[in-house]
């Protein structure tokens, strides 16, 4: 089977009703909360992507039992601190930052040493922003400048700490939140704003955790060493992965879909209010609540003016998985969008915004980018009559899939390479696809 896609016509119009494969971040955390537990965990919907693999092997190296059918996934974990591995042990994060990022938090109490290392993406991105807070619990790391390959070794002591998260990294955030687990004092976390699953998690599972909200950051204490109840759970559909198919829809001649059952927590919302902004039709039907989070059903039609925006900073981080989608809807608005403070942007699986800007000068785009933002010259008669071939983008799931969506919005004649990057976060989205009657080879 060859690993790029050829994309050579536009979708035709559809009207139709799609499920999307669970949620990376829930299915990560689900898994490592269930491991600090001693009671038996069962989750159902959980993402079967290479991502979540990862988890559940770094776990299954860590004693962790586990099993998984087609519809489950049981977890009997260890209790706090718990873990039981053979010294010198290695875990492999593979590509996922989430796992990488998480799990030196829950072995910041472990005693024997360990070694985390990950993929050739992974091994690039930057670390240290772990280490530094991790470190100050007492435990000891040796890491490659910063980067992956990282050795532990754990402490037996419990320092308090309190901690400043100016990144607006909700990965950083929670591997304190999970060290904290295992820390008898209390840890307190100032934290920018950014993804709250762990919050609402360690609140579900009535764990001693407080969080005052502010208007720029949250204050987040932590008390360890209580118990953690069983964790059942649904995981809602992925936000991040529905957003292909919203951009898909949204930039498409005729159509509309409804995309059932999304996880649509407030601090994963951002691209739906920016799209919303950019006056593309969207709207959230059936909201419910679900153990903490919020769930509901998303309903998108085709539109054909879209507007420019300057992008409020305070949507940055609820929308950070899915700038490249907003690029390309920016791409079509008339007029000159900006985005700016993305600097994160580069710390993901490739580069972001550089890859932004170099599928926009492929289309045709004029774009101006910089450190941290970028400046988007929209043109709503764009055209594509040229051969784009994509590759060489370290393997990056979004960027693969982001332009399969440029691909069969916009047109032209596309060669797409890394196919199985999609088994990173969304294994089943070639089929998502194939099922509103896309025609890739
Ligand atoms: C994630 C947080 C974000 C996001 C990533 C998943 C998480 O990363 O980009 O895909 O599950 O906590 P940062 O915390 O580095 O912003």
């Amino acid at each position: 089977m060859s690993n790029f896609v050829r994309i050579k016509s536009k979708i035709n119009k559809f009207n139709k009703n799609l499920s999307i494969d669970g949620d990376k971040s829930l299915s990560i955390r689900w898994a490592l909360l269930s491991s600090q537990s001693l009671k038996k965990c069962k989750s159902s919907n959980l993402l079967l992507s290479e991502d979540v693999y990862s988890a559940l092997n770094c776990l299954k190296k860590l004693g962790v039992k586990i099993r998984i059918s087609k519809k489950f996934c049981e977890i009997i974990g260890l209790g706090l601190n718990g873990f039981k591995y053979k010294d010198n042990s290695t875990l492999d994060a593979g590509n996922s930052g989430t796992l990488g990022r998480l799990i030196l938090g829950l072995l910041v109490h472990s005693k024997k040493k360990i070694k985390l290392k990950g993929d050739k993406s992974l091994s690039k991105r930057d670390f240290l922003r772990v280490i530094k807070p991790l470190e100050r619990f007492g435990a000891k790391f040796k890491s490659n400048f910063g980067k992956l390959p990282i050795k532990i070794q754990g402490t037996n002591y419990s320092k308090p700490i309190r901690y400043y998260e100016n990144k607006g990294s909700a990965q950083c955030k929670s591997a304190v939140m999970f060290a904290a687990l295992n820390t008898e004092v209390e840890t307190i976390i100032k934290a920018k704003k950014s993804r709250d699953h762990s919050e609402l998690l360690f609140k579900y599972l009535k764990l001693p955790i407080k969080v005052i909200k502010k208007k720029r950051y949250d204050i987040i204490k932590v008390k360890g060493k209580h118990k953690i109840p069983a964790l059942n759970y649904k995981i809602p559909s992925d936000i991040s992965s529905a957003a292909f198919f919203i951009v898909l829809t949204a930039l498409s001649k005729n159509s509309k879909l409804r995309i059932k059952d999304v996880n649509i927590n407030p601090s994963r919302m951002g691209v739906f209010y920016i799209l919303k902004l950019m006056g593309i039709k969207i709207s959230k039907i059936n909201i419910r609540s679900y153990k903490g989070e919020k769930i509901a059903d998303l309903v998108i039609k085709s539109t054909n003016k879209i507007k420019p925006i300057n992008c409020p900073i305070s949507l940055n981080s609820s929308a950070i998985d899915e700038f490249l989608l907003i690029f390309l809807v920016a791409a079509k608005a008339k007029g000159i969008s900006y985005f700016k403070n993305l600097s994160e942007l580069n710390q993901k699986e490739s580069p972001r915004l550089k890859w932004g800007s170099k599928i926009l000068n492929k289309i045709g785009i004029k774009n101006i980018i910089t450190k941290s933002s970028i400046k988007i010259y929209g043109n709503p008669n764009l055209k594509i009559n040229k051969k784009i071939i994509i590759k060489n983008f370290f393997k990056d799931h979004r960027v693969f899939m982001t332009s399969v969506i440029a691909a069969l919005s916009l047109g032209g004649e596309w060669q797409i390479f890394d196919k199985k990057s999609i088994n990173t976060s969304f294994p089943s989205f070639l089929k998502k696809i194939d099922q509103l009657g896309a025609n890739i080879e």
